[in-house]
């Protein structure tokens, strides 16, 4: 990970986006966009179809936000963007001009840091330690819209902690367990460290 947060890399790429070959380079629709991630400033000068998963996955290889169904069903690919738990593939990466950014691979600070922590997020322990997860392929996503759901204050009871992570499906069925790490951390006060 890289720890330059003052300094903003220029990341920009000749490749254009998956299905973007069809016309002349000079010919798509460019445009640069500056935004942070985790922390760190990057500008990128790029199709201005690629969506911000794309950006963060093939340009910054940050890999943690997944593609799973690629077109807003299934959660898999949210991240917090100021704030807010978004999904990344139907955003695109121009409309992330001046935003702060939060994937899973930025979700813990020196601040989770401790003798037991791992260097995880005290949402990520919970996850480990209820056993929330199985192949782990929605959990990026299941944690990141955990942290916001307690940020919000949504985390009242185990039908409203269902509700608000109904977007974020799971095909390993291991949803008691995750409602159980989210309740856990909701009643530790786990809200104060939402971490976004
Ligand atoms: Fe974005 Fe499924 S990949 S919602
Ligand atoms: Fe496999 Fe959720 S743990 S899809």
């Amino acid at each position: 990970m890289d720890h330059r947060s003052d300094a903003e890399r220029d990341t920009s790429a000749s490749a254009s986006s998956p299905g973007s070959t069809s016309a002349p380079p000079d010919r798509l629709p460019r445009a640069a966009v500056s935004f942070r991630v985790n922390g760190t400033g990057y500008r990128l000068e790029e199709d201005t179809r690629l969506t911000l998963l794309d950006a963060l996955r093939e340009r910054l290889g940050l890999t943690g936000p997944k593609k799973g169904c690629d077109q807003g069903g299934c959660g898999a690919c949210t991240v917090v963007v100021d704030g807010r738990p978004v999904l990344s593939c139907l955003m695109l990466a121009v409309q992330a001009q001046g935003r702060e950014v939060t994937t899973i691979e930025g979700l813990a600070t020196a601040d989770d840091s401790g003798p037991d922590s791992g260097g995880l997020h005290p949402m990520q322990r919970a996850f480990l330690r209820h056993d929330a997860l199985q192949c782990g392929f929605c959990t990026p996503g299941q944690i990141m819209s955990a942290v916001c759901l307690i940020a919000e204050g949504r985390a009242g009871s185990d039908e409203e902690i269902r509700e608000y992570m109904s977007g974020n499906l799971c095909r390993c069925g291991a949803y008691p367990n995750i409602v159980a790490a989210i309740r856990e951390v909701a009643g530790a006060g786990g809200g104060d460290r939402a971490g976004v």
